[in-house]
């Protein structure tokens, strides 16, 4: 057997490719790149890998905040990466239609045949997919979805009656029960079968892997950074899991085919097979199925997150609470009074107050996926940004901002009401509430909007009419603030006690 001793050069070249490159290369990010006049913490702009340590532990807002109070607001936070808090990010990158996301967030998963709406970088293709499927959640389409809306609605106020008048003093995770509606109901408007989790009180199999698929978007970002170690990464890929995403992709195909199969009902999917029966549009099954499972994951998780917020804030703040709760209990006398015209802005304001106010604090997307400037570069918020500069909108920071909002930080939905709005004294008057834009604006903003302003006003007003909530000392406090984020808020729980409401 013979020892192979690496030569000195051969030594040399390893000292050189792993210490005396990255060096050089720090050096030049620090001093020579076309950012380095970008304000930024040293350590972040020399090597990327402490923002994609940031990123992997779930501290990227936490961290963003600290250094927008610092530097201002724009900070460089990755050698060719900046962070934004700024409301001309809508006008000058979102409706931009040069700007692109940045494609390293967007690599396949493993193991799935197309990627979905998510991953369509390209314009022409992702303008297709969207010609597709967006004209199934309209507001006109919205109105014959109601019934199935109002259904699974009705379905968790009975589980709760059940539930809570059985053990009136355990505390509820809420946010479990929102995760189940929301779930169940896209399935209902996608396949015409729900996942059945309100009617088993636990989750469907399949919602395990949808939640480690938002979180996976994180994770699989790494490889588009260091393509060495996505090819590592690649290998060490147990089968087991590359078998696992394939089964549930098999699985979402074959409910599609059921439901291509099946009658003529009023739910969302209808709308889309019906634009490929007239063959409007092409589209594989496969980016269909991924397209399917993006919705499904970004309609579901995002409605959940408000609502456990939403839920959240009005605990903690009894004396909101008992405003809203007055005023659904006066103005509707049954159940079957709250449909969705009757909770819209002119006849439910406190309601919809409460839930603008709530996705101005917690946003469900806290920072939008960067986006990447084109290669002749672009003036952003007034900066001049050359060509492949990633560049991150942090819709909550803005949503936080003093410039913006008076007492940012405090949950006041009375901002909202027209005596508020309206009125020169109000010390709210000056508020910009065009700065909130949740559902993102532009050629890529969330198509979802009005289907999840639908579920947000229904799920809440008909909660907030059958029970009495109130906060619990039995269970630590979410404080949302402190939440961690994967591109979602990282909700472990939020506990309340509920009472039947007496009548
Ligand atoms: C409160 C709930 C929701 C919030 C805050 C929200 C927020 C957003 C945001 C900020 C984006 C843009 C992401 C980006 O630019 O990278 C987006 C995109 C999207 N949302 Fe929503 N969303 C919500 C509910 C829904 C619902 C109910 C659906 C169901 C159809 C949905 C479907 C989508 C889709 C398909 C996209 C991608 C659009 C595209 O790329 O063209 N969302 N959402
Ligand atoms: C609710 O669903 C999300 C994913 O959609 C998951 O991350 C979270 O753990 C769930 N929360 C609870 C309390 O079950
Ligand atoms: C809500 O309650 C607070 C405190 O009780 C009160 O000051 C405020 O005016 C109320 N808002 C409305 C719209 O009733
Ligand atoms: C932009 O950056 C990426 C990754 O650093 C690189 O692969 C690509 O070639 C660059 N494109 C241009 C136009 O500079
Ligand atoms: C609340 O949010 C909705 C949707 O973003 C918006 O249309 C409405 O104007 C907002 N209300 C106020 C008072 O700003």
């Amino acid at each position: 057997m013979t020892l192979h001793i690496p030569a000195p050069w051969h030594w040399l070249l390893i000292a050189t490719l792993f210490i005396v490159y990255p060096i050089f290369h720090a050096i030049y990010n620090l001093y020579f790149h076309p950012l380095s006049k970008i304000p930024g913490p040293p350590l972040w702009c020399a090597i990327r890998l402490r923002y994609v340590f940031s990123q992997l532990s779930g501290n990227i807002v936490q961290d963003s905040a600290k250094f927008h109070q610092k530097y201002g607001h724009i900070v460089r936070v990755a050698p060719d990466e900046v962070s934004i808090v700024d409301k001309d990010i809508w006008a000058d990158a979102l409706q931009a239609p040069q700007i692109s996301k940045d494609p390293r967030w967007w690599e396949p998963l493993p193991g799935l045949p197309a990627l979905g709406i998510f991953g369509a970088i390209n314009p022409d293709n992702h303008a297709r997919v969207r010609k597709l499927i967006s004209p199934a959640f309209t507001p006109r389409t919205l109105i014959s979805q109601e019934p199935i809306l109002q259904k699974y609605t009705s379905l968790l106020i009975t589980r709760l009656r059940e539930v809570v008048s059985a053990n009136p003093d355990k505390p509820q995770n809420i946010v479990e029960w929102f995760n189940f509606t929301t779930f169940d109901i896209f399935g209902d408007l996608l396949f015409d079968e729900s996942f059945e989790c309100l009617h088993h009180s636990q989750y469907h199999s399949w919602m395990a892997l949808l939640f480690n698929y938002a979180k996976s978007t994180v994770y699989n970002a790494v490889p588009g950074y260091y393509p060495w170690l996505g090819f590592v990464f690649k290998k060490l890929l147990p089968p087991s899991m590359k078998k696992m995403i394939r089964q549930h992709h098999q699985f979402i195909l074959d409910k599609l085919d059921r439901r291509f199969k099946a009658i003529d009902r009023p739910d969302a999917m209808s709308h889309i097979i019906k634009a490929m029966q007239a063959e409007k549009t092409t589209i594989s099954m496969d980016q269909l199925t991924t397209t399917a499972m993006d919705i499904v994951t970004a309609g579901s998780e995002t409605t959940a997150t408000a609502l456990s917020a939403m839920v959240n804030y009005l605990v903690h703040h009894p004396d909101k609470l008992q405003n809203l709760t007055t005023e659904l209990r006066t103005k509707f006398k049954d159940e079957s009074e709250m449909t969705l015209d009757a909770l819209r802005e002119e006849k439910a304001p406190y309601l919809n107050a409460v839930i603008n106010e709530t996705l101005r604090m917690a946003p469900p997307i806290p920072w939008l996926p960067p986006r990447i400037t084109p290669k002749e570069g672009k003036v952003i918020c007034g900066t001049f940004l050359p060509g492949n500069t990633t560049l991150v909108s942090q819709i909550y920071l803005m949503n936080r901002s003093p410039s913006y909002f008076h007492s940012p930080d405090t949950f006041t939905p009375e901002r909202y009401l027209p005596s508020s709005t309206s009125d020169p004294t109000s010390p709210f008057y000056n508020d910009q509430h065009q700065v909130v834009q949740p559902f993102s604006v532009g050629p890529k903003s969330c198509f979802g909007q009005y289907l999840a302003w639908a579920e947000m006003r229904l799920i809440l007003a008909r909660l907030l009419w059958a029970f009495d909530l109130e906060m619990t000392q039995e269970k630590e406090e979410t404080v949302w603030e402190e939440l961690k984020v994967f591109v979602f808020w990282e909700k472990c729980g939020v506990w309340v006690r509920m009472k039947v409401r007496d009548t």
